[in-house]
């Protein structure tokens, strides 16, 4: 666990997890961070992850003591988002001081009780209200629904102008003591930007709509600081990660940036001779690409591409008069994560009959992503050099449109 001080009276524990999916469903190569924060006035609040999954709770309350902060001088805890990244130590909190004032929002107080049978000491917040913590230090309370779930909020600091922003303006990516933007070299911020569009794509991309409203809301708070729930703290220049989430937020729509994602996967290696086709083109262009296999990546690495890309090139087979299993599987994903508006083209073999093709026109209509589609290159067993012009023309095409869309 990493002790931090924040800012004058606030402190950050952080704690890495990894080798484990989040959410039961996302890779994490380089892990995430779970941030919890302490804010000192006259009175003392703890907000956010409780540093849940590092082994036991004693883990935390020494690092509490190390703070001198022993639990039983903790009065408040600020429960930005119930979901157990957040929440998951407030029953062995409870157990050694039963007193603490909880503050949420009337969901989360619900989430509460389902999900610990918690009911006691709970103060519901409505959008704006306030916690004196003495000493000049208040919190206030906004409401942030679906950011990531209906019962989230964000807290301000109007003291230090710190946001405890939860999973908003969050990202993947263990953080060590230098978790600062100040602290960090460039190097390693294009390193957490990355890691930031792989979570949004993963956590929060289908709540875009709602992000816009909450990054709307925040825009009418004087932020000096931004305090996430994972990933790191902007202290230098806050508004760069609020930039960042309002451009993920704008990608659901389309377009996103200069740059082309190649989704792929064959099965006797047909496709495939199409597929390396593109991987020419694309490697002779100076545009900026991305290649995944559906077969060997995870979602959550290509949704975290899929969200950077304008254009799309699928190249799947039919499969038992259907599209490839894996790749539907995807496609389907990436319709209720909501990448919308894309340019896009197909190609991909098949043997006795198509099927591929109905099953995507299926998916985009099911989940009204309006893709802008190409036509398609489809061939019967082994592409032929007709086939390999087409490619070519596509790809040129495609190219030629992303550049007018980012221009
Ligand atoms: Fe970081 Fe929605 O939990």
């Amino acid at each position: 666990m990493s002790i931090t001080k924040t800012t004058d009276g606030i402190y950050k524990l952080s704690t890495n997890i990894e080798d484990i999916l989040f959410e039961g469903i996302w890779e994490i190569p380089n892990g995430v961070s779970l941030n919890s924060y302490v804010v000192k006035g006259q009175k003392t609040a703890l907000i956010d992850g409780f540093c849940g999954w590092d082994g036991v709770p004693e883990t935390f309350f020494a690092a509490l003591d190390q703070m001198e902060v022993p639990l039983n001088t903790v009065d408040y805890i600020i429960i930005n988002h119930m979901e157990p990244d957040h929440s998951g130590w407030i029953e062995d909190i409870k157990k050694i001081k039963d007193d603490v004032q909880i503050f949420c929002t009337a969901m989360s107080k619900n989430l509460l009780d389902s999900f610990y049978g918690h009911t006691k000491n709970i103060n519901v917040i409505k959008d704006g209200d306030r916690l004196d913590l003495g000493g000049g230090r208040i919190l206030q309370f906004y409401t942030t629904p679906n950011v990531h779930w209906p019962d989230c909020m964000v807290t301000f600091d109007t003291k230090s102008g710190t946001l405890f922003s939860c999973d908003a303006f969050g990202s993947y990516g263990n953080v060590k003591d230098d978790g600062y933007d100040d602290l960090l070299t460039e190097e390693d911020l294009v390193f957490y930007e990355k890691e930031a569009v792989r979570y949004y794509a993963n956590i929060v991309a289908t709540f875009s709509s709602f992000t816009k409203k909450a990054l709307a809301k925040c825009a009418t708070l004087p932020i000096k600081i931004v305090a996430p729930g994972h990933g790191i703290v902007w202290r230098k220049n806050p508004q760069k990660i609020i930039d960042d989430y309002a451009r993920y937020a704008a990608y659901s729509q389309g377009p996103a940036k200069r740059e082309i994602c190649l989704l792929w996967g064959s099965m006797y290696g047909m496709t495939e001779r199409g597929v390396n086709k593109i991987k020419e083109l694309l490697q002779d262009s100076d545009m900026d690409y991305t290649v995944h296999n559906v077969a060997e990546d995870s979602w959550g690495i290509i949704l975290g591409s899929v969200w950077n890309a304008t254009g799309i090139i699928l190249a799947m087979p039919t499969y038992e008069n259907k599209m490839f299993p894996l790749m539907a599987a995807v496609l389907e994903e990436m319709g209720k994560k909501k990448v919308l508006n894309r340019v896009a083209f197909r190609i991909g073999s098949f043997g006795w009959a198509g099927g591929a093709e109905k099953e995507l026109a299926a998916i985009m209509e099911r989940n009204k992503m309006n893709w802008n589609f190409l036509p398609k290159v489809e061939f019967k067993g082994a592409p032929t050099e007709a086939d390999f012009t087409k490619i070519e023309e596509n790809v040129k095409e495609l190219i030629a449109k992303v550049d007018e869309l980012t221009k």
